[in-house]
């Protein structure tokens, strides 16, 4: 096994901890303080740990209210340290070195680092802006063969913000099939669509694997919950590698999750209001903004503009940062190998979250739009 550092997650911590003013590179929304859940009626008390461990398997409490919420059984839930947790768990279950696996492409970076840590050899499915950024399916076809275990999409997708849509994902998990593949459907950003979102595409067919988590959404990242729907025979596969990992996940969070749960309508009444508002301005501002083409995101906190021919993003986002303390994303992290997104040999796109305070973000596009002004290609 040989996990390299992720670049990007490398990058944003550098960049995040030197200071920006206007942080457009988060793809959740703020995070909310201690003090706000307590505000909520949570208390101290609510993660007594005493006779917690009984639930060796996770909570037992969470993981019927998770099963409620996507009408499935406690027993295709698992409990995981976030969607990156859960993101793991079927790859090392699931994986053997030299395996084939798919990964979409452009993506959020350690979907690919994952099975090459692994030893596996990865093929790309392409989701190129002329297409909406949606999966390729005939290009699907030819990459499946018998040595594929694993395809990771996201859905919504990282870094566009793109649907798949049920019917599409169905044809994936069919042809997925075919082949005795797997599909992880990584649906952290679907729940910004709250009570619009599809149902968890774990439903669609049990060679199906929906991961998500509390922390895009809702804010609450620091919490570490995230949950994995799954067959119950995969979901103890799971639970057996979490005893590897970290033994058992930890309780308090498991009950903050818990409380977080039940007081959801509050949280996707926050997140509903923000987001429709910044969306708005968002589109117009994409609108006037004649520099810039983007797919519109058909939900979530993140987009990926494209720029104009001949600029790297590499340098326009150093130009950004240095002049207008903004940071967005470069494209190239999300798009390595990526052809679709090279234009004269160079990555073309950024991208924006605009999960932030209303006015950060109006204060930030602003600032873009200077950039893309004053910016004089190398
Ligand atoms: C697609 C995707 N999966 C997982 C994660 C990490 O999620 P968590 O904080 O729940 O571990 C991210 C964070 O950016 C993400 O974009």
């Amino acid at each position: 096994m040989n996990f390299n550092e992720t670049k990007y997650i490398n990058w944003v911590r550098e960049n995040i901890k030197s200071g920006v003013d206007y942080p457009l590179v988060v793809s959740g929304i703020r995070d909310i303080p201690l003090s706000e859940l307590t505000k909520l009626g949570f208390s101290l008390k609510d993660i007594e740990t005493k006779g917690s461990y009984a639930d060796f398997d996770g909570f037992a409490r969470l993981k019927e209210e998770i099963a409620c919420r996507y009408r499935v059984k406690p027993a295709n839930v698992t409990l995981a340290a976030g969607a990156s947790m859960g993101m793991f768990l079927p790859s090392i279950a699931l994986l053997n070195p030299g395996d084939e696996v798919i990964v979409e492409e452009p993506c959020y970076p350690p979907l690919l680092n994952i099975p090459l840590g692994l030893g596996c050899r990865v093929k790309r499915l392409s989701r190129p802006f002329e297409n909406g950024f949606q999966p390729d399916i005939a290009q699907l076809k030819k990459l499946l063969t018998k040595q594929v275990k694993l395809i990771y999409l996201t859905n919504l997708h990282n870094p566009s913000g793109a649907r798949i849509s049920q019917d599409d994902m169905y044809k994936i998990a069919k042809l997925a099939g075919r082949v005795g593949a797997y599909v992880i459907s990584n649906e952290i950003y679907m729940e910004y669509l709250g009570k619009n979102s599809p149902a968890p595409a774990f439903k669609l067919s049990d060679n199906v694997i929906t991961i998500a988590s509390l922390t895009k959404a809702y804010g609450l990242g620091w919490v570490r919950a995230g949950w994995v729907l799954s067959t119950p025979k995969l979901a103890s596969l799971f639970n057996r590698i979490i005893v590897y990992l970290v033994g058992q996940n930890s309780y308090p969070s498991e009950k903050m999750a818990l409380f977080a749960f039940r007081k959801i309508k509050y949280l996707q009444k926050y997140t509903d209001t923000l987001i429709s508002t910044n969306l708005a301005i968002l589109k117009d501002w994409m609108e006037s903004e004649e520099k810039l083409e983007w797919v519109e995101p058909a939900g979530g906190a993140i987009c990926f503009p494209r720029l104009p021919r001949g600029i790297k993003a590499m340098d326009f986002v150093a130009h950004l940062k240095k002049k207008y303390s903004t940071l967005v994303a470069p494209g190239e992290f999300f798009s390595e190998a990526s052809l679709s997104l090279r234009r004269d040999g160079e990555a073309s796109h950024f991208r924006l979250g605009f999960g932030v305070k209303t006015e950060i973000l109006k204060k930030g596009l602003k600032r873009i739009s200077q950039a893309l002004r004053t910016f004089k290609p190398r």
